[in-house]
């Protein structure tokens, strides 16, 4: 190979070490929980999740990641999936854990679910916030995706951004940087709170309530990738605007009751 050769070889590398790759969930995932009610589908590419009044189920990545841009597409359970909350989160473990949620709360027939996001750092959460969706969840695949790099923390659906939590350890907001997470994923029964306040419970004769899961990628976001300064362009922050004007439903930092002395400095410097 001339320079010319070996620069090429390298730029490939690089492409290749940074381009997301797509999972596998027999290789890549392991079932933890729910007594074969979890199963892997179509070869590894897909995973399918099931509850029923005796045990919910769950899986998780067999990797720990230290930043990097994870999708995955859903399809939430249909019908009456009230009572039923369905998950794709990151957590790191132990004491003073770090983690990003999104968590999906079921509705009775016809109602919308709700997309709650939460980010915990150091073991404190209390960062919610809600979204409904501007299609219906259950009718097919969208994607949801965290892309967690140093500087920030974005949740995007179907590319969208639908919130964005900033780093801003410098004035004494905690951010999740130092503890390697995992994906995991549950679809598991909460209706003590889930729907309408826990007003609405599961329907049991409507088990086994199913969601699916497929497409799983991971993305380092590595120094040096461009996920590890991956910010929103101007596209990216009128989406957002959109987003947060009209489908969130719910806001920490709007929220006086829970916080009465005022929020925390991310939601007063909370610029797109
Ligand atoms: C369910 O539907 C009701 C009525 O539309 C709505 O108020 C509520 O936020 C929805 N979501 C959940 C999780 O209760």
């Amino acid at each position: 190979m001339g320079t010319w050769g070996i620069s090429l070889f390298v730029l490939l590398a690089c492409l290749v070490a940074a381009a997301p790759s797509t999972a596998n969930f027999i290789r890549d995932a392991e079932i933890t929980w729910g007594d074969g009610r979890a199963k892997i589908v179509d070869g590894g590419r897909g995973l399918s999740l099931s509850l029923d009044q005796f045990s919910g189920s769950g899986f998780q990545s067999k990797n720990e990641y230290l930043f990097g841009r994870f999708d995955m597409q859903l399809k939430l359970v249909p019908d009456n999936s009230a009572g039923t909350v369905t998950t794709f989160f990151l957590s790191s473990q132990g004491e003073g854990h770090d983690e990003i949620d999104f968590e999906f709360l079921g509705n009775s027939t016809g109602e919308p679910y709700t997309v709650h996001t939460n980010v915990y750092a150091q073991g404190k959460g209390d960062k919610e916030q809600q979204f409904k969706l501007w299609f219906d969840p259950t009718a097919a695949f969208h994607t949801y995706s965290i892309v967690w790099n140093p500087q920030r923390i974005i949740f995007l659906v179907d590319n969208s951004p639908i919130r964005v939590f900033n780093n801003h350890k410098a004035s004494g907001v905690q951010f999740p940087t130092s503890q390697p997470m995992r994906v995991y994923c549950s679809l598991w029964n909460a209706d003590d709170w889930a729907t309408q306040g826990g007003r609405v419970k599961t329907d049991w004769a409507k088990a086994p309530f199913v969601a699916n899961y497929r497409n799983f990628k991971i993305e380092s976001c590595a120094a040096g990738t461009p996920c590890a300064s991956h910010e929103l362009d101007s596209n990216g922050r009128n989406r957002l605007r959109w987003v947060q004007q009209k489908h969130m439903v719910y806001n920490y930092c709007a929220d006086a009751t829970r916080f009465p002395l005022g929020t925390s400095i991310e939601c007063k410097r909370s610029r797109f």
